[in-house]
């Protein structure tokens, strides 16, 4: 139930190991699409393919609704969203009409798999409603995904582990949904709803402490003339640490991050339970495009143009949810400075966002036409093999502000520009 990133890429992989799997979903346009195989709603590397290869094999289909295949089925997912409202609370509403319509269509002994990111303590709520609404026994299984966008597919096919939060000691069906990644010698690790969703929220804000972490010692490196990638690396070469998830950047961004670091610290609050480090996380990453904004300020007049190259939280992706390049270029536009946008997947997400805020190019060249600094945010490989001498004949000024250490520094001085780049001294 929900056929977004989560749940179609979760709903594909589930047939792609052998299993018959309808994906349902509400917008009719969504399911008309999957089913005619004219349109896959979201851009995720290699989902087409497993999707066509199993529609033809028969192991996969869509519908609009889950009254018509709920009976024949062994286990029905949750995969809706849980935005946060205006306030940072979660919104239910998606999953309560899923548990709503479960209940009312329900005939026979049931798993129900909470796939979606829940609060704490959610699923055993969930368990409490099946048990007092329905007369089926439906066993509610907290599974939470580990899906990074853009590489959701490899995620879901070769995880690091697979966590099931279950109070039921028979494993049978969750086993046999999980059999073929466990014959692969995938982790499946058994625990019960609450600490699974806990490993989730805690898995996401340890990762997110870890970007906003590299962040911080780069504003430090930039002072103190260190070099951030020798920072990254030697760290990173300490197996304790790892080397990922240790790219300096303009903070972290995404439908997860932001949404899950606020989700624990709403918890933590709600049992009385003081976090301060998590609180810090959230803090330091909403402070780091502010920080981004007033060393652009240093840099240009409000009269100069600027072009923002990169508009995604991420390369990879089409998702512009929470990118702190869309932050940015909020920011600036809001203080009067002139945008000029470019972006290879996000241009459509961002007009949505930005409006007439700033304006648009599809050639990156022409976003930097006339501009007097250049702000590549996002590390899509266009900005990675950047010309620096045809961009310096389209710019005003020689300037370039590299948020994500892409450009290659040394043809950009070579052609007269003046470089900055996240972590480094400015010369
Ligand atoms: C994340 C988790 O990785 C995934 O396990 C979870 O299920 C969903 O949230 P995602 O949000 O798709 O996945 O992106 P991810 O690749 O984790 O990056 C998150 C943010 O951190 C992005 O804004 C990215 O640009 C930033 N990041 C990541 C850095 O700035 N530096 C890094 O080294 C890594």
């Amino acid at each position: 139930m929900g056929t977004g990133y989560v749940g179609l890429v979760s709903g594909t992989c589930f047939a792609e190991l052998g299993h018959d799997v309808v994906c349902v979903d509400k917008d009719k346009a969504k399911i008309d699409g999957l089913k005619l195989g004219t349109k896959v709603p979201i851009f995720e590397k290699g989902l087409e393919d497993l999707i066509k290869n199993n529609q033809a094999r028969g192991r996969l289909d869509f519908a609009l609704d889950i009254s018509g295949v709920i009976n024949e089925s062994d286990i029905v997912i949750v995969a809706v969203g849980t935005p946060l409202d205006a306030k940072g609370r979660t919104n239910f509403d998606y999953i309560n009409q899923c548990v709503s319509e479960i209940v009312v269509h329900a005939k026979r002994d049931l798993h129900v798999i909470i796939k979606s990111t829940v609060p704490v303590g959610t699923c055993d709520s969930i368990q409490k409603r099946f048990d007092q609404e329905s007369s089926c026994a439906i066993n509610v299984v907290s599974n939470p995904e580990f899906l990074r966008e853009g590489e959701a597919v490899q995620d879901f096919l070769l995880p690091d582990r697979v966590v099931i939060g279950s109070e039921l000691e028979n494993r049978g069906v969750i086993d046999e949904l999980y059999r073929e990644l466990s014959n692969r010698g995938v982790e499946i690790l058994y625990t019960n709803r609450v600490t699974a969703e806990l490993i989730k929220y805690a898995s996401n804000s340890f990762l997110a402490a870890k970007v906003a972490f590299i962040n911080e010692i780069a504003d430090l490196s930039e002072s103190l003339g260190g070099d951030i990638g020798d920072i990254s690396r030697g760290m990173g070469l300490d197996k304790r640490i790892g080397h990922k998830f240790l790219n300096a950047g303009p903070g972290f961004g995404g439908s997860c991050f932001p949404k899950d670091t606020k989700a624990l610290i709403n918890t933590g609050n709600d049992h009385g339970v003081e976090l301060p480090l998590v609180g810090a996380i959230s803090l330091s990453n909403e402070m780091r495009h502010k920080q981004i904004v007033k060393r652009i300020k240093k840099m240009v007049r409000v009269s100069e143009e600027i072009s923002v190259l990169g508009l995604t939280y991420k390369a990879g992706t089409d998702d512009i949810r929470c990118s702190p390049a869309i932050n940015i270029a909020r920011e600036l536009s809001a203080q009067g400075f002139k945008l000029r946008v470019h972006d290879p997947k996000g241009i459509a997400k961002a007009k949505k966002e930005l409006r007439n805020m700033v304006s648009y190019y599809d050639n990156l060249y022409d976003a930097a036409k006339g501009t007097s600094l250049c702000v590549v945010a996002t590390e899509w490989d266009d900005y990675k093999n950047l010309d620096s001498e045809k961009l310096a004949n389209y710019m005003k000024k020689r300037h370039i502000y590299d948020l994500r250490k892409v450009i290659n520094n040394e043809s950009f001085v070579k052609s007269g520009f003046k470089v900055m780049v996240v972590g480094y001294r400015s010369e």
